[in-house]
């Protein structure tokens, strides 16, 4: 993932975390470098996955080798240190190396030439072959703007027994000729109106495909024949129950599952826009290609522990986040694999009546229905030798966002019957000045789901009315709850719910009467319940503004909640907020509150809006005309939802948590008006009484609380030392007490209070005095006994400390164990110790016979 560059979609080249510094925006301490990249070419300018799989040398994902020069050494350094690197470090056959160089870059041709010595059929120059000036295999660009410039690429010969021709001719795209190094003599910033602004200074910045190089060095005519290859192929092939290791879906496979999991690792998640979805899209085609191999279960996330042994170790990221990658994999098969099965039929169906075209309208059907992005459409049709009308796909997917726009701003919630939603009005929403209104007509009444003609006491059901004041739960924002009524009749409306995008649906239970199609009733939602969602909402935008004040732009909503009682905010940033960061943010939310400014509505067209500076979520479906809710300078976002008059009616804003919900997304639940002071007043509570217990004010409570720690560990210490040396006295004459068995000084003792520890010491001790011993001391409290035994002097070579343990432990509902010379156990103090105890030197006895 690019850092922070707005006209990239992913890291595509080494060159990405460098662009700054060739535009010379940015210094380093350095001015030459060798690095290896990560790199994703799989959309925007430089893109290779449909070739993924056709080819022995395309990838989604690979590692770029590179070196670079920013202002320092140029064209003959670069062109002579790589062909040394490739024929004397590596000593790759010359004879087997040929280069391009940009037609009119003589400079580059000579240096081949005249100091490399390369004959000049091997010199290949290579003009604007792609349709537009500087546009050319030998002109490199990162993207549509930013640093370019003139290439020179070497080509390795894999042999006349591949197919393929040398660059520049008509057979090029084989694979015989294979491009393995990149030299960029990057000298130009390509302006938005395309032309050329020389930089500040000439740059080298060079491309080695790792894969490639691999393959080359490992003699295998194909990137997937490498060691980082075989292994994932090995492991799809298992997976798949495939034995032909040349299958071309295992390499799909083997490369996706690459791609998949780094973009995981960098924050991406499968979704429907931007980088979430060709994140989606290669993910799906590998699931494809599976079920082609005949898996009809979720594989694909299994790969991921074989790519953590393969590359962990050089990105630990991909263990530490190795269970994430697996889950989120998992989820995404699980998801498809609803549709993988019936939009595959589908697809065969429109390929037997095609006509070797699959038609628009059937590409875009497998795209909305089935979830097939279209190039995986266009993956399955290359195949069969079909082509997509996709001029036709793009018609079919405008007309459905025409639709959908008509439809109403928000997405589709709870669906209608056909015949019904075709004969409605959409409601008109009365509740963004009115909280109470009369003459509301039932167009329609459902029951399960099923349109009635009436309700009756007692039943629950939905109720549609020709106009509301009642909000229909969307853009985050619960829907209100209330009561319709009129004379007899008493509907209690739990929920508001949006039907079929653009109906208000009154979701409750009929408590009285009867009620009808056709009948009018007076509608009042429930004020305190809206007064505090509302209070909610609006503090919900200030949030917003303020998290991209303090974090910065990159703070982006990823999902909302506002009901009465909290709010809840998901957005995209990388790490934790620090107390700090977080104190701040509620600084700025409760600064804006007190700012007092009017929440102001305005209704204009969508580029207006968005020329306005207003926040739009990617992704979301807005109409033509849309609400843009502005309040104080820093807030303005486009929304449907219902807001308070003044930021000063929201009170008070008190963040309470802020965890993490996935890589990349934060959330941070907060309170606002009363609820926040009431969490205040709790808090206020529980300090008071924590106060009281000190018996300190506000002021002196931490000082007194650092007090009591200090002296508690001052204390522990203290009690330490008093322990050991009441040990030491209470066992000091216990040598006396031992009795002679044998010849050896044998002796079993009950103490109170001693813990292991101490009856360790103590044991060790009662052995340096009694010299030929067997020690056995149990430490008792509360009903629980620790036993340690020793053994020592001529006694060690008759009997076991080991032995003894168990023995008397046996005899206490407990266990021991340990060396010959020292052994520890426990179980319950009672009369069973006492004679166990007192049945030692009987052992002993026994033990010596
Ligand atoms: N930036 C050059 C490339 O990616 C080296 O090919």
């Amino acid at each position: 993932m690019p850092g922070n560059d707005p006209t990239l979609l992913f890291t595509n080249s080494g060159m990405v975390q460098f662009k700054d510094v060739f535009l010379g925006a940015e210094k380093r301490s350095y001015v030459r470098a060798a690095d290896v990249q990560r790199c994703l070419r799989a959309g925007g300018k430089h893109n290779d996955l449909d070739s993924v799989g056709y080819t022995a040398r395309h990838h989604t994902f690979f590692e770029m080798l590179g070196n670079w020069s920013f202002g320092d050494y140029f064209k003959k350094e670069a062109i002579a240190w790589a062909w040394e690197l490739l024929t004397e470090v590596w000593k790759l056959p010359a004879e087997r190396l040929l280069v391009t160089v940009y037609h009119d870059d003589d400079e580059a041709y000579d240096l081949w030439h005249d100091t490399i010595g390369l004959p000049p059929e091997r010199i290949i120059r290579i003009g604007d072959n792609k349709g537009a000036p500087y546009a050319s295999d030998n002109f490199w660009q990162m993207a549509d703007t930013g640093p370019c410039g003139p290439c020179t690429e070497i080509f390795y010969d894999h042999g006349a027994d591949i197919p393929g021709g040398p660059p520049g001719s008509p057979e090029e795209d084989g694979d015989r000729f294979i491009e393995i190094w990149n030299l960029v003599f990057m000298q130009f910033d390509r302006q938005p109106d395309g032309s050329l602004q020389p930089l500040p200074a000439p740059c080298v910045d060079t491309g080695m495909g790792l894969e490639r190089l691999a393959a080359v060095l490992q003699h295998a005519h194909s990137n997937y024949e490498i060691d980082l290859f075989q292994a994932l192929i090995a492991k799809a092939a298992e997976l798949t129950g495939t034995t032909d290791l040349e299958h071309k879906s295992l390499r799909v496979i083997a490369d996706h599952i690459r791609a998949c999991s780094f973009l995981i690792v960098d924050g991406v998640l499968p979704s429907n826009e931007g980088r979430g979805y060709v994140l989606r899209r290669i993910i799906r085609r590998a699931l494809r290609h599976g079920w082609m191999l005949g898996v009809r279960e979720p594989f694909f996330h299994r790969l991921v522990a074989t790519l953590d042994a393969l590359m962990g170790e050089a990105y630990p990221e991909l263990g530490q986040q190795r269970a994430l990658v697996e889950r989120a994999l998992k989820a995404e098969e699980e998801r498809f694999a609803e549709t993988l099965d019936s939009g595959m039929r589908i697809f065969d169906e429109v390929a037997a009546r095609s006509d070797g075209v699959i038609p628009g309208e059937d590409a875009f059907r497998l795209y909305d229905t089935y979830g097939f992005p279209l190039d995986l459409t266009a993956d399955i049709a290359r195949e069969r030798g079909l082509e997509v009308d996709t001029a036709g796909f793009d018609a079919a997917m405008a007309r459905q966002r025409e639709t959908a726009r008509a439809a109403g701003k928000f997405s589709a919630g709870p669906v209608l019957p056909a015949d019904l939603v075709a004969k409605l009005q959409p409601t008109e929403f009365l509740g963004y000045e009115d909280l109470q209104a009369g003459g509301l007509e039932v167009v329609a009444l459902l029951q399960d789901g099923r349109p009635v003609d009436e309700l009756v006491a007692g039943q629950e059901g939905v109720v549609l009315l020709d106009k509301t004041p009642f909000y229909a739960e969307s853009g985050g924002q619960v829907g209100d709850s209330g009561e319709l009524a009129e004379q007899d009749v008493r509907f209690k409306v739990e929920d508001t719910q949006k039907y079929a995008g653009q109906f208000h649906g009154h979701v409750g239970r009929l408590q009285a009467g009867t009620l009808r199609k056709g009948d009018h009733l007076m509608g009042a939602v429930d004020a305190v319940r809206r007064a505090s969602t509302i209070r909610n909402h609006s503090a919900t935008h200030l949030l917003h503004a303020a998290l991209r004040e303090v974090l910065g732009t990159h703070v982006a909503q990823k999902g909302s909640l506002v009901a009465p009682a909290r709010l809840r905010f998901d957005f995209s940033h990388f790490q934790p907020l620090t107390a700090e960061e977080l104190e701040r943010i509620e600084g700025r939310v409760n600064e804006q509150i007190r700012a007092n400014h009017a929440a102001e509505v305005q209704l204009m067209d969508m580029q207006e809006a968005l020329d306005s500076g207003a926040m739009a979520l990617f992704g979301e479906k807005y109409g033509e005309r849309v609400r843009v809710m502005r309040m104080g300078e820093s807030s303005i976002e486009l929304c449907g939802g219902t807001h308070v008059e003044r930021t000063g009616d929201i009170g008070l804003f008190k963040i309470v948590s802020e965890s993490g919900v996935s890589a990349g997304v934060r959330r941070i639940e907060a309170l606002t008006g009363q609820g926040a002071l009431d969490h205040v007043a709790r808090r206020e509570h529980e300090f008071g009484e924590l106060l009281q217990l000190l018996g300190a004010t506000p002021a002196e409570a931490g000082e007194k609380v650092r007090l009591l720690l200090q002296r508690q560990k001052m204390l522990e210490r203290e009690l330490e030392g008093l322990k050991a040396r009441a040990a030491s006295g209470a066992t000091a004459d216990l040598g006396s007490e031992a009795v002679d068995v044998g010849g050896f000084k044998v002796l079993a003792k009950r103490l109170e209070g001693f813990d292991a520890k101490a009856l360790r010491e103590a044991v060790d001790r009662l052995k340096q005095q009694l010299g030929d011993a067997v020690v056995v001391l149990a430490g008792v409290s509360d009903g629980k006994a620790s036993l340690v035994a020793g053994v020592s002097g001529h006694a060690a070579s008759h009997l076991k400390a080991g032995e003894l343990m168990s023995h008397v432990a046996g005899q206490i509902g407990g266990k021991g164990g340990g060396r010959a010379d020292m052994a520890q156990g426990g179980g319950d103090d009672g009369p069973a110790l006492v004679a166990a105890l007192a049945a030692v030197p009987e052992w002993v006895r026994t033990s010596l016979q």
